[in-house]
């Protein structure tokens, strides 16, 4: 999710640590901290806010010391606050603990930790697995290096962690599943340890990148050990550094907007994380358990939401409405506001927001709230005002969204919802159980089919070149494949300056089918599904009329593939999921045509990541 930074060698940790801290502020955080060991002593400065404000606030504090660790925040579980922020430390108050990720069955651990006398400060998931280590070091009298690794032992989730121990002052332990972390290998017998390498490159060009349950001890004396979680040593893979520091930050990918698209596996992934469980039949949304039943009882659902938030909304009411058989209504929020629009006891207000702090957004809930609705939140930021407000609600946790086009947040806010409208269908029994597994069961591979979908990215830069004279633009669908059309449409105009106009495919007749010509490319969701011979209708029509179309379909389809002039197969899936996947192409296509007419890509003109006013 966000930030880790740790140094060990003969110079001062501190500037080291901070200043690898600012190194990663471009991947957005909401609070930061720093611990360094000085003669024995373990000192630790933490705070919500900027890493300058956590430079400020230790001005005149001892951050003597030549072994460090560093933390920026993007919260998960508990809000940004001074307590809840990085590093954590065990109760005995003699290790320290920075965490990337999440730990999905720290309640279970924590109830056990808390039966042992183990006492709690913070409400995050981190600092149950600080006091799983300082239980282990002492219950089973072992090393630390070795307490880490029986604790990684019982957790389920995603990490990248290190751990300092002030009775061993020589010796940095870090371990990763999920969450990335690299260490850099220094000139002199130093150690640099990151969340990627742009707090390295200037100091190293030398790295090793920890794989999936791998440890490592990182030792003043002894060096870089690496063991896996059974113990068994490993011989590390010394990489050279070849990216420059500005191509780090984005992971090599020219754009944020890019890596975003491309960490969408990993982020439907983290979104389900925890909340999903094919073996054992289950959904739920620890956010809204308490509300499942009003959820259940709601006689409507009312959706607010601006923008690519809207378009998830949308895709949720066709979700909501044919597994629940509750009414759902999808607002603009910044319409709603205005309109004094009827809401009856028993309605719930759902919000979607990225950001959380949409004025539009927070205006239509704090209205709700007023005329007595439930309300709650889908954000992607944990802490933010729309979360504030609610009674309650899930975070997509789909990590920081840095290009002001939101593409991953959107299909994290597919993914929350789908799994809200699975929790309340169950609740109902409006769905049997086998169509229950089969949609569970194909939610688990939606991660894997989206990157099967972007190995064609070269494929679909080349067909894009075809379309980046484009003055106007149609995107098609129907179902749940019209808000996705919206999608398209939107990321398109917003990126490149492309005029696009998203319609529900058969809508076409009824006006823009005047647009067709040879010049107008027009995108068209269709894959298999319900309406799909409908949709064939409608590109034959637009062939009629020499336009140009480029046709999204279930891998295999020869059909469409001999009438459109380009096609885009994607994987095969549960007619209820098709957004997740069909969205992918076109945030490439939106991607690379703007690319191609040389618009800035993360900061598209007139554009702010979250609309704060009105
Ligand atoms: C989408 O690509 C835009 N960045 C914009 O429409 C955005 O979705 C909208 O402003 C809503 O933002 P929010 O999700 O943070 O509320
Ligand atoms: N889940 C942890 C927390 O909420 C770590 C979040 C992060 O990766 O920054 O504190």
């Amino acid at each position: 999710m966000c930030g880790i930074v740790a140094y060990i060698g003969d110079q001062q940790a501190f500037p080291i640590v901070l200043k690898g801290l600012k190194r990663l502020e471009y991947r957005g955080y909401d609070s930061a901290g720093i611990a360094v060991i000085n003669d024995r002593q373990l000192n630790n400065y933490k705070q919500k806010g900027k890493v300058a404000e956590l430079e400020t606030f230790t001005e005149n504090k001892d951050v003597e010391g030549t072994i460090g660790i560093g933390h920026t925040r993007w919260a998960t579980h508990g809000p940004p606050n001074d307590i809840n922020a990085h590093p954590h430390v065990s109760g005995d108050g003699e290790i320290a603990l920075i965490h990337n990720g999440i730990i999905e069955n720290y309640d279970t651990l924590k109830e056990g930790l808390l039966s042992r006398g183990h006492e709690f400060k913070s409400e995050t998931d981190t600092e149950v697995l600080i006091h799983l280590i300082e239980d282990i070091k002492k219950n089973e009298e072992v090393t630390t290096a070795e307490a880490v690794r029986l604790a990684l032992s019982n957790v389920i989730g995603a990490y990248a962690i290190v751990v300092m121990d002030q009775s061993n002052p020589d010796q940095l332990i870090a371990a990763r599943k999920s969450s990335p972390l690299v260490v850099g290998i220094g000139k002199k017998g130093d150690y640099y340890l990151a969340s990627d390498a742009t707090p390295i490159v200037e100091y190293t060009n030398e790295v090793v990148y920890l794989d999936d349950e791998e440890i490592a001890i990182v030792d003043r004396n002894k060096g870089l050990r690496l063991y896996n979680i059974q113990n068994q040593e490993k011989t590390p893979y010394i990489q050279e550094l070849e990216l420059q520091l500005e191509e780090l930050e984005k992971g090599g990918y020219e754009h944020f907007m890019l890596k975003e698209i491309h960490e969408q596996p990993r982020s439907i992934k983290d979104c389900f994380r925890g909340r999903l469980n094919v073996d054992k039949g289950w959904v739920g949304l620890g956010g809204i358990k308490d509300y499942e039943q009003q959820l259940a009882n709601a006689n409507r659902i009312i959706m607010v939401a601006c923008g690519t938030s809207w378009h998830a909304a949308l895709v949720g009411e066709y979700l909501f409405e044919d597994l629940t058989r509750t009414p759902v209504e999808v607002e603009y929020a910044s319409e709603f506001r205005y309109r004094n629009p009827i809401i009856e006891e028993g309605d719930i207000v759902i919000a979607i927001s990225q950001s959380g702090e949409t004025a539009d957004t927070l205006a239509a809930l704090e209205l709700a709230k007023s005329k007595g609705a439930i309300i709650l939140g889908i954000c992607n930021v944990v802490g933010s005002s729309i979360s504030r407000i609610t009674h309650a609600g899930s975070y997509t946790h789909a990590g920081p969204e840095i290009g002001v086009a939101s593409t991953k947040a959107f299909t994290a806010q597919v993914t929350v919802l789908t799994l809200m409208a699975l929790t309340i269908a169950r609740k109902k029994g409006t769905l049997n159980e086998s169509k229950f597994r089969r949609l569970i069961t194909e939610m688990e591979l939606i991660p894997d089919k989206v990157s099967r979908i972007l190995e064609s990215s070269a494929y679909i830069e080349k067909l894009s070149k075809n379309y980046k004279g484009a003055r106007n633009a149609l995107y098609l669908g129907r179902g749940n494949s019209f808000p996705v059309a919206l999608e398209g449409a939107l990321k398109l105009k917003e990126i490149s300056y492309i005029h696009a106009e998203g319609y529900p495919a058969a809508e076409m007749k009824h006006g823009p089918i005047a647009l067709i010509d040879e010049e107008m490319p027009v995108f068209v969701i269709a894959t298999k599904g319900p309406s799909y011979e409908k949709v064939v209708s409608n590109i034959q029509e637009v062939k009629a009329r020499k336009g140009k179309v480029v046709a999204i379909v279930t891998e295999g389809d020869e059909q469409v593939k001999n009438m459109a002039d380009h096609v885009i197969e994607i994987p095969d899936t549960d007619e209820h999921l098709t957004p997740l996947l069909t969205t992918i192409p076109l945030q490439l296509v939106s991607y690379y045509i703007a690319v191609m007419r040389e618009c800035n890509v993360d900061q598209p003109r007139n554009l702010a990541k979250s609309v704060t006013v009105e």
